[in-house]
């Protein structure tokens, strides 16, 4: 097992780790001894130090959303800079980051664009799973293995492009930060950017798993008078009761659908309203939520591989305004920098999304507890 320190001693050479391997998607992911590359031109090697578990990592592993396999799996991560590779000037060894599935290049057409985020150079909408030259960083027991969204933090060391890195304050809690690189500013951004949650309003909040939690979070920060949080797993009440949600509704509680049900609460339909699960019922039912001349709807959920949504275009007609987000609209080496020094002064409550830590090595465990719905979030210590 690697010893790497940050210094140039591992710098060139390649590192022997291990890391989390979903060999085939339906079965646990298995340790193994992996060989990591050397970053090349561009590049960065990055000590993983913690990293969350996502519900699109779980999406990965069920198969729901298609990448290529093997992989070592994990978007949502902190670590420490072991070596770069040529050109890299954003980033040093020793420097504090959080890697996240979504680049920000600076120079295409999204990323000059004043309201864009979705960089060009994403691997996210067709998975090739490989570096931007087509190779992988990642080989074990003599196979390659795919990297997910650019990013794999289910591993002691990592490959990632410079432009998927951020740099964070060095004094950044590196047991908790990593939630910045994925979950916290999903749902977060998807209610103060993407939606631009009014004070005053009502939100209807669709899952209360870790995304839902930070759009409740938003729309509380933004001044929303009243949150509406829909889960058929009522034990996420209590925690959403804490983080904000002023009612908690359970569809299956109810005879009729659930937009009829939140019709019938807000006399009109709300003002905002979020889709944080990812099935094309719960989509639909949160367009049909919202008000019909003024409400807005945010999907942030990734739905199953090539489905497909369908509802009555009149339902737009009338004024409403459906629309995604992704990373919750972040330019992400520009704002979560931000982000991150406002949760160190503590303006942001990102740790009470936090419920559970355990050693890299329990990782299957952590799935399990995302699964059954135990947990907010699970974060996995290196
Ligand atoms: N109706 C209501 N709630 C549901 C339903 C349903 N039909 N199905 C699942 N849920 C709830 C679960 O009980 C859980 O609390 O949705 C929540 C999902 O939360 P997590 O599993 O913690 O997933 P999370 O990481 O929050 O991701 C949610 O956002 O980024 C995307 O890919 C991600 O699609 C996923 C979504
Ligand atoms: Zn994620
Ligand atoms: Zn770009």
């Amino acid at each position: 097992m690697s010893q790497a320190k940050f210094s140039t001693e591992t710098a060139g050479k390649v590192i022997t780790c291990r890391a989390a391997i979903a060999w085939t998607s339906n079965a646990p992911l298995s340790i193994e001894e992996v060989e990591v590359d050397p970053p090349k031109a561009g590049e960065v090697r990055i000590k993983v130090i913690s990293s969350g578990i996502c519900g699109s990592d779980n999406h990965i592993l069920d198969g729901t959303f298609k990448t290529p396999l093997p992989a070592i799996l994990g978007h949502e991560g902190a670590g420490i800079v072991e070596s770069i590779g040529e050109d890299v000037n954003s980033v040093k060894p020793g420097d504090k980051v959080l890697l996240i599935a979504l680049p920000q290049c600076r120079k295409c057409d999204s990323c000059l664009h004043a309201k864009g985020n979705c960089c060009l150079k994403e691997d996210i909408f067709s998975p090739f799973g490989l570096m931007l030259d087509g190779t992988t960083r990642f080989t074990c027991k003599g196979r390659k293995v795919h990297n997910i969204l650019g990013t794999s933090t289910f591993t002691e060391y990592t490959v990632m492009h410079e432009i998927s890195v951020v740099k964070i304050d060095d004094d950044a809690p590196m047991e908790n930060v990593c939630i910045l690189a994925c979950g916290f500013p999903t749902g977060y951004g998807a209610a103060v950017n993407a939606a631009q949650v009014t004070p005053g309003s009502t939100c209807v909040v669709f899952g209360l798993g870790g995304v839902g939690s930070a759009v409740v979070l938003g729309c509380k920060a933004a001044g929303a008078s009243r949150i509406i949080g829909i889960d058929i797993n009522e034990r996420k009440f209590e925690k959403a009761k804490a983080l904000g949600v002023t009612d908690c509704l359970n569809p299956q509680k109810f005879k009729k659908p659930i937009q009829q049900v939140i019709m019938e609460m807000t006399e009109f339909g709300a003002d905002f309203t979020f889709e944080a699960i990812g099935t094309i019922d719960t989509m639909v039912a949160a367009l049909e939520s919202c008000n019909m001349s003024y409400g807005v709807c945010v999907i942030i959920g990734v739905a199953p591989a090539k489905s497909q949504l369908s509802f009555d275009p009149m339902k737009l007609l009338s004024g409403r305004t459906l629309k995604g987000s992704l990373i919750g609209e972040y330019k992400i080496r520009d704002d979560i920098p931000l982000l991150v020094d406002n949760y160190m002064k503590k303006k942001i409550d990102v740790d009470s999304m936090i419920t559970h830590k355990l050693p890299f090595v329990k990782i299957n465990k952590g799935f399990e507890l995302l699964r059954s719905g135990k947990c907010i979030r699970c974060i996995l210590l290196f």
